[in-house]
């Protein structure tokens, strides 16, 4: 199939919804895809950090090929063998005692909102209104479901779906004293992403991270992170909040936990989960017998590949840090370990800069309008970031003088004399 009757046929037959480049991929290998003209890209998206292994990973194929040859689905209604193995591992990298498995990020942060207010309920015993009030932050963004959708702090994503969830109070992106002025005996828990993603890689900060847990740890509500984007050994520790010396109630994850087959999860802890009885909560294909097992497998290469994270993520930081010395058009580079975001002056800069790197068959994307985020697969090596830097390099150096080109004409356009000035 052509890429333009693929086109066409989308166009006629698929909701709206997204506004793709126009290429078509047709095959993968470690750190690149292959479009159906035979181009090789260098993937630095990694399909919004899900391939974190890269494409085509032996030890996944393999496991993949075992399992779909064997079993594939049973519902939760039975027993099978890899989800008990799966929590262990789970369990044991994030310091938490109790998993529940789901298909997506977005279905893990709506469990994670629902195991919240059943714990505040179940907590209640003396007869008053159980605290149930939610504190997320501005710039957030947490999925494209309703509750979701109430504690993400973006009008674009919002405003469409009004009204959502009642309840949520939104404080202001690492400002400890909005969070204490917010906070009260109502708020059954502030939930957060370690680093926000689509708001434009930016890091929790560790006072506000420490507020949040001394202000829920002190009156019995839970402290919710959302690691979907930034963990799993994104940021070369297997969850971001390990940067921070803090320990969460309840951490959603996603992404990368089966190498590119949907599967999500929520972990928390054995006094929280102790809230939730059989028939609260459910979903008939999360934590099925295929993606378990593949995420078994990612789990094993992950733990290979943390201190490469760290190193290599250290080694793109500098470069970034190198290319913004030299290019006045960045504002600053932000991120931790392979989650890094450089953000523009612009969002036309930004644009281009994406647009040029495509050219260059080089696949970043564009979050919060100035932002360029990279997220490549855990593989990559010193090289693939010196081809992504140079490419940036060479982009940004054109993209300004374009801009000065352009800013210089209007000028002198400005400035010409009128044909009545001129005599
Ligand atoms: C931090 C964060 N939370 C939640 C989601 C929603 O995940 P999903 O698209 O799998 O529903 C995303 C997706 O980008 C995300 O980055």
């Amino acid at each position: 199939m052509s890429l333009a009757s693929v086109i066409h046929s989308e166009e006629k037959l698929l909701l709206p919804t997204y506004d793709r480049h126009k290429i078509l991929f047709e095959k993968g290998r470690g750190v690149y895809l292959w479009d159906s003209h035979g181009n090789r890209y260098l993937d630095f998206l990694s399909g919004i950090g899900v391939n974190a292994l890269g494409h085509a990973h032996p030890a996944i194929q393999a496991t993949l090929k075992r399992q779909a040859g064997r079993l594939i689905h049973v519902s939760n209604l039975f027993f099978h063998e890899y989800q008990a193995e799966l929590a262990k591992r789970l369990a044991k990298i994030s310091g938490l005692d109790r998993i529940f498995f789901c298909n997506s990020g977005t279905e893990a942060w709506e469990g994670a909102l629902k195991l919240a207010r059943i714990y505040a309920r179940t907590r209640n015993t003396n007869g008053h209104k159980p605290k149930w009030r939610i504190l997320a932050l501005d710039n957030s963004f947490h999925g494209r479901t309703f509750g979701s959708l109430a504690t993400t702090g973006q009008a674009k994503y919002r405003d469409p779906f009004v009204p959502l969830l009642p309840g949520v109070g939104f404080v202001r992106f690492n400002d400890v004293d909005d969070l204490k002025h917010q906070f009260d005996a109502g708020v059954c828990a502030i939930c957060l992403e370690t680093i926000q993603g689509e708001g434009g890689v930016c890091p929790v900060s560790p006072e506000f991270l420490q507020m949040a847990r001394k202000l829920t740890e002190s009156s019995g509500a839970l402290l919710i992170l959302d690691e979907i984007q930034c963990g799993l050994g994104r940021t070369g520790r297997y969850f971001a909040y390990q940067h921070y010396g803090i320990q969460p109630d309840i951490v959603t994850i996603a992404k990368p936990l089966a190498a590119g087959l949907p599967l999500g999860a929520i972990l928390t802890t054995n006094r929280v989960a102790s809230s939730m009885h059989p028939g609260m909560h459910g979903t008939t294909f999360g934590g099925g017998p295929l993606a378990c097992a593949v995420a078994i497998e990612f789990l094993r290469e992950l733990n290979k590949l943390l201190d490469h994270v760290r190193e290599v993520g250290g080694y793109f930081r500098a470069q970034l840090e190198w290319l913004k010395a030299k290019h006045s058009c960045i504002r600053e580079v932000r991120g931790m370990g392979l989650m890094l975001g450089l953000e523009l002056e612009s969002a036309d800069t930004a644009k281009a800069v994406v647009s040029v790197l495509l050219k260059n068959n080089i696949l970043i994307n564009r979050t919060h309008e100035t932002v360029l985020r990279f997220l490549p697969p855990y593989i990559i090596q010193e090289r693939h970031v010196n081809k992504v830097v140079q490419a940036l390099d060479s982009a940004l150096t054109s993209v300004a003088s374009k801009r000065r080109h352009v800013a210089t004409r209007a000028v002198v356009h400005a400035h010409k004399p009128t044909s009545k000035e001129s005599q």
